[in-house]
């Protein structure tokens, strides 16, 4: 987290997504569980900034509704492991993320509602639909195996960054 370019790389990342980060209800993600020890909010700034990276590469259209659905995708607000730790979490969770995400941050687009509901492919009902949802799908599946590998330790220098700037 200390090179130019990637405090350049970060401000953007932050461009898009700094006033969901800095809602309460975003913020409250920190408290769950999602993979062990790992809550959700760190997995979901994970994911989000992992598309981010790929986006850089690949320069999709809609790169901030991109970024801004990937960060959301997990935006289900309980506690999995011991509230709905059943084989329903996988089938249900990507609903009741989109049914939050409307309640309190409004209509997405129809890409964007896609990108969410697919996110577990193929273990959903709906495939995806967009390069965005592509992205997400695979950042969240390198990122999950990532969480319970340890590996994904390394993103806690921006995790932290990010959280410094955003949760004053
Ligand atoms: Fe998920
Ligand atoms: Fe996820």
């Amino acid at each position: 987290m200390k090179t130019e370019k990637e405090l350049k790389r970060l401000n953007k990342y932050l461009e898009y997504t700094e006033d969901l980060l800095s809602d309460e209800t975003v913020r409250s993600m920190t408290q769950y569980h999602h993979h062990r020890e790992v809550t959700t909010h760190f997995h979901s700034v994970y994911v989000s900034y992992t598309v981010f990276r790929m986006c850089d590469r690949l320069k999709p259209k809609y790169e901030r509704q991109i970024i801004r659905a990937s960060l959301l995708h997990d935006f289900y607000l309980y506690e999995w492991y011991t509230e709905k730790h059943d084989e329903y979490h996988i089938w249900y969770h990507p609903k009741q993320a989109v049914k939050n995400i409307e309640e309190h941050f409004g209509k997405m687009s129809d890409m964007q509602r896609n990108m969410v509901m697919s996110h577990m492919f193929p273990a959903c009902r709906e495939n995806p639909h967009s390069i965005g949802a592509w992205l997400l799908t695979v950042a969240d599946k390198y990122c999950a195996t990532a969480d319970y590998t340890g590996s994904s330790k390394k993103f806690i220098p921006v995790y932290e960054e990010i959280n410094r700037r955003t949760m004053s």
